[in-house]
């Protein structure tokens, strides 16, 4: 059964207090609990990591090696400045999808440009907690291509 990483980056351990008229209401904790429904559905295994620091998403990348096909990342703040994490991804070559709460496009101008999105098979964001969905999907999707 194909297993997947899935990655939270900073301040994403705040979700449902933290902006929610961007983020929305539901926590981190509902996220994993749908991806690890949806996971159930689509026939594979997720594993579900946050990290306030930069350090500790390079750590889990470099540890997914053999032992997880896919990567579902969001980066949070650290898709605008981390080239560190985009290389940790370059360097295990995991196919790896991108997700965003918000539209990271339509907000501002910093927000607009991702190190991660390169690197990636692709990029999903604006659809709210649904965009973790969507990207689970999309990433099996193409494990199974
Ligand atoms: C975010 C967008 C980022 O710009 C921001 O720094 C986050 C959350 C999102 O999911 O919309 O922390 O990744």
């Amino acid at each position: 059964m194909d297993t997947v990483l899935v990655l939270h980056g900073p301040n994403l351990n705040m979700l449902g207090k933290r902006e929610p008229e961007v983020y929305g209401r539901q926590t981190l904790e509902d996220i994993n609990n749908a991806l690890h429904a949806l996971s159930k559905d689509l026939g594979v295994s997720v594993s579900c990591y946050q990290s306030n620091h930069e350090g500790d998403l390079v750590d889990a990348i470099q540890a997914a090696v053999d032992k997880y096909q896919g990567l579902l990342i969001n980066p949070g703040a650290y898709t605008h400045t981390s080239v560190a994490i985009r290389d940790a991804i370059a360097a295990v070559a995991l196919p790896t999808v991108e997700v965003h709460l918000s539209n990271i496009h339509k907000r501002e101008a910093f927000r607009h440009h991702s190190y991660i999105a390169p690197v990636a098979i692709g990029q999903i964001c604006g659809f709210g907690v649904n965009s973790y969905d969507l990207g689970l999907r999309a990433l099996v999707s193409y494990l199974r291509s």
